[in-house]
């Protein structure tokens, strides 16, 4: 059986939710995934609210995400969120897990870690990346293609880690976070909550909550506007 140590094993599909080019990928990863652990929920279809095609790559979109909540039974079906915006992902996995669906945790089979590590439910952790050791990710958080993370990080709930992001050791990267391509981080920096680093930054430094970085070192462009 796949390993997920909080997934119930009557669980044989899964939803896709977003049918854009990231869940495409993921679709990808998902197949990849069955190919190695043929145990791991088949995907039923896409779920998006907006659709532009009825299928993508053979597999149908069903719907918006209300529709299938009436359709799906939460016992034999769950999801995983294929978005890469943080804050729309924490939106609709608080509206799926409220109606009693799970969330899955996809996890590419070139993805190398140690023992000690922990994965929260509904993660997405995309081909080529390596994670060491004593690393906690939290609860749907994307790691894209190809990113290292060192000892001792902790990358919390709902962060979006971009392809080819460097994570040092002891980084710890609070929610919603979204790390742009390419990205570095140095040894022992925090990120607070949904802060935002650009693609190709070096964040030498703490980066504080709200805030949006850029540039090599990472410097402030503007404060997020307030809520
Ligand atoms: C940093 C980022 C979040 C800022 O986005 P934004 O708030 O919309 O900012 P803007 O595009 O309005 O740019 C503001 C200024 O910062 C500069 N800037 C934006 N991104 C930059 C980056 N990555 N590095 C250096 N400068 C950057 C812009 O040139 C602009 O400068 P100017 O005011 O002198 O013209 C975004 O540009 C970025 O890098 N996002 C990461 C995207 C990514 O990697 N996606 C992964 C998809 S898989």
């Amino acid at each position: 059986m796949y390993k997920q140590s909080n997934l119930d094993t009557s669980l044989n599909k899964l939803i896709i939710i977003g049918a854009g080019g990231f869940g495409k990928e993921v679709l990808w990863l998902i197949r990849d995934l069955r190919q190695a652990h043929p145990d791991f929920p088949e995907p039923l279809g896409f779920a998006d609210s907006q659709p532009s095609t009825p299928e993508i790559q053979g597999l149908p979109v069903l719907g918006s995400d209300s529709h299938l909540l009436r359709q799906l039974d939460p016992r034999s079906t769950g999801f995983v969120i294929a978005i890469g915006s943080s804050s729309l992902r924490a939106r609709i996995a608080q509206v799926w897990e409220s109606a009693g669906f799970q969330a899955i945790t996809c996890i590419h089979p070139s993805v190398r870690h140690s023992e000690y590590i922990s994965i929260g439910a509904g993660s997405v952790l995309c081909a080529g990346s390596t994670l060491t050791t004593d690393i906690h990710i939290g609860r749907h958080v994307i790691l894209n293609l190809h990113c290292t993370v060192g000892h001792d990080c902790r990358i919390e709930d709902f962060c979006t880690v971009a392809p080819g992001v460097h994570i040092s050791g002891g980084v710890e990267i609070e929610s919603g976070c979204e790390i742009g391509t390419g990205a570095v981080l140095l040894p022992g920096i925090s990120a607070g909550k949904n802060c935002k680093l650009g693609a190709g930054a070096v964040a030498t430094r703490s980066l504080q909550a709200g805030v949006t970085y850029a540039g090599v070192p990472a410097r402030p462009i503007h404060k997020e506007p307030a809520a």
